[in-house]
């Protein structure tokens, strides 16, 4: 077989064999195909497509090309989440605790941030003391003993993703519908989960700006995900408003920690309650209607807020904080924004939010750079909010005031005012089974 022959054929509009996608990965894992050759197969994809066959091996070849969880020794079913990213997003907080509660298991990787978006990895680490590593021996065992872990991916998964991400990312080819889902799937299927619930998220903050570019990569994926077994919804939601007030790591635990005690922002609230009510539903708990009362019951009666707390304390971090968040570190400094103008917030550019609060300190531009765990945004005003000439629209943190002026100018940029009040956005636009 040789790369050159399979090149030609996608760029010709044809369909790759099993064989062919295999041969393809196992270059692509081992280094023998040259970067080169790669870049021009996943532009001809870009152009062509796959069919959903081509993609279903694709994704099953990447996600056999390292490592895989083993999650036999976990009792009772499994359930997990995935977002694919967005400003604000701190549902895995709330929404792994509400399920575990009712003893499903949730044994959860999560990643970190990159650009505009957060990661539930750098959230948690905020907590002092919280170890993000565990060995498979305690991961499991907490797993068991209390029904949730949330680590970061110590061990390579999907190595081939990691090669071809790089590599689409400096050819113009992240932005094609097989290659984004094989990557996402190929790296969620390396977890050994009995029941997957994707939330899609849609608009300026997230890499899918439109709801029907949206729902496709959702039917997609709940496709690929059927044919590896697993249990599969994927629900679309709005990413064209931060999620929630609060961006930036601590804060963001701070409003998952309110979220979780019954005094959460109404929109976070709802976009966590759905998704614990599908991941409970797919996990045998009853209809997802049922499900969402269970989901507002394990907030009601603290059940929610015990679990999470109980994980905390199981890996490490302070309990004293999670009791009183007001007793994490603040940022030494903060600014209030101040609104130029009098009207309505008609739109938020939310990925320009999620830049402000990376040029404040709370993410990274590199996979090496540090960050601080107590700068970011608390919003004050969002899309449909009227706000007065002089009103406070955020406040920013900071440990270093020098980086005030460019977030703010960010914010500013991104935030448009005007008379008008902006016709209201669905928060779920749709649920694809
Ligand atoms: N997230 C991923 O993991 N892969 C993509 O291709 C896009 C977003």
């Amino acid at each position: 077989m040789r790369m050159y022959d399979i090149i030609k054929k996608k760029r010709d509009g044809g369909e790759l064999s099993t064989e062919e996608i295999a041969f393809f990965i196992r270059g692509v894992t081992d280094g023998s195909i040259p970067d080169y050759q790669i870049s021009a197969l996943c532009m001809a994809i870009y152009f062509k497509g796959m069919t959903v066959r081509e993609t279903c091996d694709l994704t099953f070849a990447v996600r056999d090309s390292g490592e895989k969880l083993d999650f036999s020794a976990i009792a009772g079913v499994r359930a997990d989440k995935h977002s694919t990213g967005g400003v604000g997003d701190k549902t895995s907080l709330v929404v792994a605790p509400v399920v575990a509660s009712f003893g499903v298991k949730v044994a959860k990787m999560s990643g970190r941030g990159l650009g505009h978006t957060g990661g539930t990895v750098d959230k948690l680490e905020s907590i002092p003391g919280f170890r993000t590593t565990l060995s498979e021996e305690e991961f499991i065992g907490q797993v068991n003993r209390i029904g949730l872990a949330i680590v970061g991916q110590s061990r390579e998964f999907a190595p081939a993703d990691k090669k071809l991400y790089a590599l689409r990312d400096v050819t113009a080819t992240v932005d094609s519908m097989p290659l984004i889902a094989a990557s996402i799937m190929g790296k969620k299927l390396a977890a050994d989960d009995d029941c997957i619930v994707l939330d899609v998220k849609t608009g300026s903050g997230s890499f899918m700006k439109s709801v029907e570019r949206s729902r496709e990569l959702a039917r997609l994926m709940v496709d690929i995900g059927k044919s590896a077994g697993k249990k599969m919804v994927a629900l679309i939601t709005d990413m064209d408003r931060p999620l929630g007030y609060a961006i930036g790591n601590s804060l963001e635990v701070i409003e998952a920690v309110e979220t979780l005690k019954g005094n959460g922002p109404a929109d976070f609230t709802e976009v966590c309650m759905i998704l614990a009510a599908y991941m409970l539903s797919l996990a045998g708990k009853g209809s997802p209607e049922a499900c969402r009362k269970l989901a507002e019951g394990a907030i009601a009666d603290g059940s929610a807020l015990q679990k999470f707390a109980e994980m905390v304390s199981a890996q490490g971090g302070d309990g004293e904080l999670i009791a009183h968040p007001e007793k994490f570190k603040q940022a030494k400094c903060s600014r209030a924004v101040l609104s130029a103008e009098e009207g309505y917030i008609r739109r938020a550019d939310t990925e320009a939010y999620g830049l402000a609060s990376l040029a404040l300190g709370a993410g990274r531009n590199t996979a090496e750079d540090s960050i601080d765990p107590s700068a970011g945004i608390l919003l004050k005003k969002k899309t449909g909010d009227f706000v007065r000439k002089g009103e406070e629209l955020a406040v920013l943190y900071s440990d270093d005031p020098a980086r005030f002026a460019a977030a703010e100018e960010k914010l500013l940029a991104a935030t448009a005012i005007g008379r008008e009040k902006p016709a209201e956005e669905p928060l779920v636009y749709d649920v694809v089974e």
